[in-house]
């Protein structure tokens, strides 16, 4: 567990397909770390193109997700019920500047926790720049991506069957078309 004073609470709501908010994850997570924030477990775009109502728990292990970053990270469930907006507080929200590096996060983005206790990223397919960042962050990132995100049971069961159904049928490739 790492020990660290919160300078806030960041939510985001990430967006576009699953390979795009799989990676908006990871990006969030290393701001998180880089900025001291805790973070809300990220919602799920259900209502791009793909209009799949899958939230976050139905895809990835929760529970994993949560304790596997407990050195870096803390990661809440959900959002503390002072801050929803039903107990009438104001959130700010915002879209972070795509490919944004570490000094964006640190210089515009943090001084904001110093008058909103929450913000709101509302995209998040704005992601972290891909070069440049510190070692540090990169190797966060990749962690999250390779042993954060779990696919849930059912998930990893259907996979492996489809995989050694493919299997049966010889050499294959899979395609991310893009
Ligand atoms: C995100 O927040 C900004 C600032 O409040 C707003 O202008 C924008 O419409 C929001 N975008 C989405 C996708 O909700």
């Amino acid at each position: 567990m790492r020990n660290y004073t919160s300078n806030g609470v960041l939510l985001v709501l990430c967006n576009g397909g699953l390979n795009q908010m799989r990676s908006a994850i990871c990006d969030m997570v290393a701001v998180a770390r880089l900025l001291n924030l805790t973070l809300v477990v990220p919602e799920l775009d259900k209502t791009s193109f793909w209009a799949d109502p899958s939230g976050f728990e139905d895809i990835f292990d929760v529970r994993h997700f949560i304790d596997s970053l407990r050195d870096e990270v803390r990661i809440f469930r959900r959002l503390p019920k002072r801050y929803s907006t039903k107990s009438g507080y104001q959130m700010f929200q915002m879209p972070p500047v795509s490919w944004s590096d570490d000094n964006y996060y640190l210089n515009q983005i943090l001084p904001l926790f110093s008058k909103h206790k929450v913000v709101h990223f509302n995209r998040t397919d704005t992601r972290l720049a891909n070069n440049g960042l510190p070692l540090s962050l990169q190797r966060l990132r990749c962690r999250v991506n390779f042993q954060g995100l779990k696919f849930t049971p059912q998930l990893e069961v259907l996979g492996s069957k489809l995989v050694r159904m493919l299997q049966q049928r010889g050499p294959f490739v899979a395609l991310h078309l893009r």
